[in-house]
């Protein structure tokens, strides 16, 4: 079993620890009141006194709309009103001085403490979505693609991506010279014909781009994601459905080092905070067992996966390091998941 060593430096860390907790859980319930509203001088000035107690880096809120209308598949392809089956494209205004998250969150410091972007738009600016229903599972929106980045700027050789949605990181892909071609798993059949009538004859790039029609999960075989030169899986629609589907996949114990996943850190700050909470419960030598059955039943599967991972270890966490190793290194929690 994992055990602390008794120190000043440990007992600190662990304080620090907790109150990193209590800290993001004030933080956003702060700016709760604000986000997704419009927001006025008043306001803003209030939301950047909170920005500044807690630290935050920002520059403005004032986002310039370029951002967006600049990027080359919001300028190049047309997204009309289009419908197909069931699966529809919607164009939604985004109104000035909406206060929206402009990416996924990111960390601060070196404990659980994280925060998300926020901005807003000076003129009323036109997004189009892809909606299913009622879920919306793609619009060329600043944090979509801003939480892309990653995937857009490592792309190259032969791609693979799961999840179509518009074909945004395809797109932007086949731009770039390094890319030679693209491959995407789509589950789907609605929007792979919505995709192939509408937008893929916009894209007027030539170089491969093949859709094949089936579920992620039967891809994500090590004798199939060989052929690629770089992957990017992105088939769920927020961290919620996306921790799932990303505990799925990393049961598959899959060890490649050129796969990336969309929104991986915010996905993993569930995962690290349960950790946390294990630990601290290890390091207040309480019952695990209770504590397991204390977890919100969404995390329970974690928190068994964190003790099956833990209980059979045999090392002393003596430094600060060690202890944030535990929480934040993706190796581990890879492991942990694929317990
Ligand atoms: C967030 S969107 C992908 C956005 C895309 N990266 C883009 O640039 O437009 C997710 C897509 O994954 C698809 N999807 C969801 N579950 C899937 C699964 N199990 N296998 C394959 N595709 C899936 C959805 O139909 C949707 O088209």
């Amino acid at each position: 079993m994992i055990t602390f060593q008794s120190n000043n430096v440990i007992d600190s860390a662990m304080k620090n620890l907790l109150l990193s907790i209590i800290k993001v859980n004030k933080y956003l319930s702060s700016i709760l009141n604000y986000n997704e509203k419009f927001l006025s001088k008043k306001n803003e000035k209030e939301l950047i006194n909170i920005l500044k107690e807690y630290n935050i880096p920002y520059d403005s809120l004032k986002y310039d709309s370029k951002i967006l209308t600049d990027n080359p598949y919001y300028k190049n392809i047309k997204l009309d009103n289009i419908h197909y089956g069931n699966v529809k494209y919607e164009k939604t205004t985004i109104k000035k001085r909406t206060l929206m998250s402009m990416n996924f969150h990111q960390p601060l410091g070196k404990y659980l403490f994280h925060y998300h972007p926020l901005g807003y738009f000076d003129t009323n600016v036109d997004l189009p979505a892809l909606k299913e229903g009622d879920k919306v599972w793609m619009s060329p929106a600043v944090s979509e693609i801003k939480s892309m980045q990653t995937g857009i700027d490592k792309g190259h050789g032969k791609c693979l991506t799961m999840g179509l949605g518009i074909g945004v990181l395809p797109y932007l892909w086949l731009l770039k010279d390094e890319v030679e071609s693209v491959t995407i798993i789509e589950f789907n059949k609605d929007i792979i014909n919505l995709f192939d009538t509408y937008i893929r004859p916009q894209f007027k790039i030539p170089k491969k781009l093949k859709i094949i029609h089936g579920d992620a999960f039967d891809y994500y075989r090590e004798d199939f994601l060989n052929q690629f030169d770089y992957i990017y899986i992105d088939f769920w629609e927020s961290t919620e459905d996306g921790l799932d589907s990303y505990i799925r996949l990393m049961e598959k114990n899959i060890d490649m080092s050129n796969i990336d996943y969309w929104i991986e850190d915010s996905i993993l700050y569930d995962v690290k905070y349960i950790v946390a909470l294990y630990l601290l419960a290890v390091y207040e030598n309480r019952n695990i067992s209770n504590f397991i059955s204390s977890v919100d039943e969404n995390f329970k599967i974690i928190a068994n996966k964190i003790n099956k991972y833990f209980r059979t270890m045999n090392e002393t966490i003596k430094t600060e390091d060690e202890l944030l190793t535990f929480i934040h290194n993706k190796e581990i929690l890879k492991k942990i998941l694929a317990m």
